[in-house]
């Protein structure tokens, strides 16, 4: 549990606990159970994630039939309890449930809206691991995209399935704790008619074909937030390589893809150990043990996501306006980017997404500099000069942008404004002594924007608050003086002078009252 959202968690418990200690006698301890919150108190979707619990794997066992659109699942779910629960609930939106079980026993289950809240023959007891086991199945349900008519989610294609959205898409396909901010790892076993093949996150173990069907076994152990697990079903080229720093890769691009399409989607997936190697020199060590991509021939997919160690895109990324085949080096960038700050260190609240897409867009700009097509100060200025200050642009308030702005334009770009203008304030060494420090003391985890800027503090050994106030929480174009380093090194020699001067006033007072 992230901190924030931990503490707001425990103090739920506490009261609740206080309510049931008032009612319940000494003879019935046994029942001081709680049920779990059917959220984890996320400000932004309070119904997302489920509180009492902590999942530490998933099993999903699911039939998919292309013929049919029809997906039939089993999930098994190893979990801690984090309260002594009577109940507990899983989100799940869409799909049908047979039957569920909690430590091989028959539970009962109710369903209200996206929440699936089951209740055990016995109370789990804090602190203990259980195992809930899950049988559904239907037709998975798609997400539309806000403001838009644009599909996401579990989505049927001509030859298969994509999986992608963010934040909603694994409670249409699987039983989950539907929040970053509980990790897991996951095993997929995903059987399709003979003649599919499946890609998922992580490291293919096995295939095994019975009967008319196979099933792909891929196994992702490092601990994973619910909306990067994926799937994807189709015909696929798979290339097998590695990067010339050892990392293996595992891409699949749809073998419908052909031309001069191809050869720029093959010529950007090939300079992936490059791009590693450039985000492995600023960020630190790539933090996972495989990578690769997919690539569907899917025409009505406008995204492109870092599901983790192995990002979906869409074939659009390589096509200009006109349908011309253009590089698209840069969105590849932006999602193994993403596998630093999104994946690795993940979300504990929503709110924060301009951690994951300032950073992978900043990436970005250091791809652009790698190519010698100019400096990420020259970047950052040009967004700057260019942007009006009455564009609409500098309203968002990137530290907090709601639901429907969640994915602003401004979120990326202001937020790759925000990091260059930490860099200009505090400098090259400290900045990328915070980057990688971040990176490193995150890894595995979850993180706020409030713990970003302490730890910036903490390297730099400077005030950064009114830095971020200014570039998060701030719906106005930032002033020129908070831009440009040349202005910031006027700031920065007007106040050390003004310090040296006061240092220089109380020596001079000592040396009048002759203590020196
Ligand atoms: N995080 C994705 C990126 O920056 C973009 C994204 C936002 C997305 N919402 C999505 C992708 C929904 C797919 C579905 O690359
Ligand atoms: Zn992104």
């Amino acid at each position: 549990m992230g901190a924030s959202v931990g503490r707001r968690f425990r103090f739920l418990v506490a009261v609740a606990a206080a309510a049931l200690l008032l009612t319940a006698t000494a003879a019935d301890a046994k029942a001081q159970c709680v049920p779990g919150a059917p959220g984890v108190g996320d400000g932004d979707y309070p119904t997302y994630g489920n509180g009492g619990y902590d999942v530490r794997h998933y099993n999903l066992d699911v039939e998919y039939d292309p013929a049919t659109d029809r997906l039939d699942g089993e999930a098994s779910i190893k979990a801690t309890a984090t309260q002594t629960l009577c109940s507990f609930n899983l989100d799940l939106v869409g799909l049908e449930v047979t039957r569920v079980k909690v430590n091989g026993r028959r539970a009962s289950w109710t369903r209200s809206g996206q929440e699936l809240t089951v209740t055990p023959m016995r109370p789990l007891k804090e602190g203990r691991r259980f195992k809930v086991k899950i049988v559904y199945g239907g037709v998975p349900r798609e997400f539309i995209l806000p403001g838009t008519d644009i599909r996401t989610g579990f989505m049927a294609t001509p030859d298969g399935a994509n999986v992608l959205g963010q934040p909603e898409v694994a409670a249409g396909w699987y039983p989950v704790n539907d929040h970053p901010i509980d990790k897991a790892s996951y095993s997929f076993d995903v059987s399709v008619p003979d003649g599919y093949e499946v890609v998922a996150n992580g490291i293919l173990r096995d295939r095994d074909r019975h009967a008319g069907w196979t099933t792909w076994e891929w196994e992702a152990r490092e601990p994973m937030a619910s909306y990067l697990a994926t799937i994807a079903i189709g015909y696929w080229d798979v290339h097998r390589w590695r990067t010339d720093s050892g990392i293996p890769v595992y891409d699949a691009v749809d073998s419908a893809i052909t031309g001069a399409l191809r050869a720029e989607i093959d010529s950007s997936l090939a300079r992936q150990g490059e791009i590693l190697d450039l985000l492995i020199d600023a960020f630190g060590p790539y933090p996972f043990s495989t990578v690769g991509a997919i690539v569907d021939n899917q025409d009505d997919l406008f995204f492109a996501l870092e599901t983790q160690t192995r990002p979906v895109y869409s074939r659009g990324f390589w096509l200009d306006g006109e349908g011309n085949p253009v590089n698209g080096d840069s969105v590849v960038v932006h999602e193994l980017a993403h596998q630093w700050f999104g994946d690795d260190v993940a979300l504990a609240r929503w709110q924060d997404i301009w951690l994951n897409e300032g950073f992978a867009t900043y990436a970005e700009w250091l791809w652009e500099e790698y190519e010698g097509r100019g400096t990420p100060q020259q970047t950052f200025q040009a967004s700057y000069d260019e942007i009006p200050a009455d564009d609409p642009f500098w309203a968002v308030v990137i530290g907090d942008p709601g639901v429907d702005l969640l994915f602003d334009d401004a979120v990326y770009v202001r937020g790759a404004m925000t990091l260059h203008a930490l860099r200009n304030a505090v400098g090259d060494e400290s900045f990328w002594a915070t980057v990688r420090g971040w990176a490193a003391t995150k890894s595995g985890g979850n993180a706020t924007t409030e713990e970003f800027i302490a730890y910036a503090e903490e390297v730099s050994g400077q005030r950064l608050d009114e830095l971020f106030d200014t570039w998060l929480y701030t719906p106005r174009k930032p002033a020129p003086s908070a831009v440009s380093p040349a202005g910031r090194a006027k700031l920065r020699t007007a106040r050390a002078r003004a310090r040296a001067k006061t240092r220089l006033g109380q020596l001079q007072r000592r040396l009048a009252v002759g203590r020196y």
